[in-house]
């Protein structure tokens, strides 16, 4: 369902024009309440959502918690070596019925005590007994659509959505033999950011910014071979590393930064996969997921050192993009245009934005 209170759009801001012509997205688009309303419906509530690795929830009764588009959700693997997807909300009175990450035999709610076997099915109720027309079979938890791709797990509010294969059609071809399938989850890591959504999405997307912001990383990579290749739903840059020892050298592998509409990104490393999670707090607040999985998680020093060495790299993000949003608030400006040859990513981003906002919004178009 659609908001009352639309975000202020015209016509023009929803045209689609070749890069070369192509103007970014209004400035308003990065502040604006309504805008962030509409978000929720248009992309959130619509898309899959990354929820993690079959790896995080390795035995029966591991469970973690998630938050997409403000609905709680939960993940648990259960007695039949199902992994199961609910609405962490308890049909009682809306309590939660789990609590972040943890192993359990049953998810009990934090506010009455009603109980849930693994497999959503309400068992436990007290001082219920003098309740008429009451059935527990009618009180389980709500599941959630949920996919599992090459050992990922999605999950979306929407039942009729596409299956995740199809958005991300070509990946795993094109990272073969890397198979993430295999890949251990070793560690998260949240950050709080005050820029919007897309200032975080938009600077992912292009490595233009590279050697300013990140001068060590453009020692590291071989910028003159970095490349971005759009497909419908997802982009991907790619980059060989620089001669020379590094730490990714050994496997004399090639660096993929995977961006899926509209706001996962898979990095993808030799021996390494470290997801990320965009989600939108407020217009101006948005929380950054990392988490790291890797083929070979005893390999301590590598990962201690991989993760120091992302943890650098994103707090020169944050700085950026917390700058940006300001840049963009201000009363300075209201749209760029686009390096064909380095913002290609950015600018298939604002293009899926654009296509998917003007489906919701009730504007014609010419
Ligand atoms: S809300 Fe869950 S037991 Fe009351
Ligand atoms: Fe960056």
């Amino acid at each position: 369902m659609i908001s009352n209170n639309l975000p202020d759009v015209k016509p023009e801001d929803l045209k689609q024009k070749p890069i070369e012509r192509a103007e970014t997205i209004p400035s308003s688009w990065y502040h604006s309440q309504a805008m962030f309303e509409l978000e929720k419906e248009a992309l959130f509530s619509s898309f899959w959502q990354l929820a993690g690795h079959e790896s995080e929830l390795a035995e029966a009764g591991d469970m973690h918690t998630l938050e997409v588009a403000e609905n709680p959700l939960l993940l648990v693997r259960d007695q039949q070596d199902q992994i199961n997807a609910f609405y962490n909300v308890c049909k009682h009175r809306g309590g939660p019925v789990a609590v972040k990450k943890g192993t359990t035999s049953v998810l009990q709610c934090q506010y009455h005590g009603w109980t849930y076997l693994l497999d959503g099915s309400l068992r436990g109720v007290p001082q219920f007994r003098k309740v008429d027309l009451f059935d527990k079979k009618d009180f389980g938890l709500e599941p959630v659509t949920k996919q599992n791709w090459e050992g990922l797990l999605f999950v979306s509010l929407d039942d009729d959505i596409q299956p995740i294969s199809q958005f991300l059609d070509g990946i795993a071809d094109q990272i073969a033999p890397i198979d993430i399938s295999e890949f251990q989850f070793v560690e998260e890591q949240s950050y709080i950011i005050n820029c919007n959504w897309k200032v975080y999405v938009d600077n992912f997307l292009e490595g233009y910014h590279i050697p300013i912001v990140h001068p060590e990383l453009a020692n590291l990579l071989d910028y003159r071979e970095y490349k971005t290749d759009t497909s419908d739903w997802y982009s991907l840059q790619h980059s060989p590393f620089q001669d020379g020892d590094n730490l990714y050298k050994s496997d004399n592998g090639k660096a993929y930064y995977y961006y899926i509409f509209p706001n996962m990104m898979l990095n993808i490393l030799p021996g390494r996969l470290q997801t990320n999670i965009i989600r939108p707090i407020s217009p101006g607040t948005t929380e950054v997921i990392f988490k790291y999985y890797y083929k070979n998680p005893d390999d301590t020093e590598m990962i201690r050192d991989d993760i120091e060495y992302s943890d650098e790299i994103q707090q020169e993000d944050i700085e950026i993009c917390e700058l940006v949003q300001k840049g963009l608030k201000s009363k300075a400006y209201d749209k760029g245009r686009f390096s064909v040859e380095r913002e290609q990513g950015v600018y298939h981003f604002q293009t899926l934005l654009k296509q998917e906002l003007a489906k919701t919004l009730p504007i014609k178009q010419d």
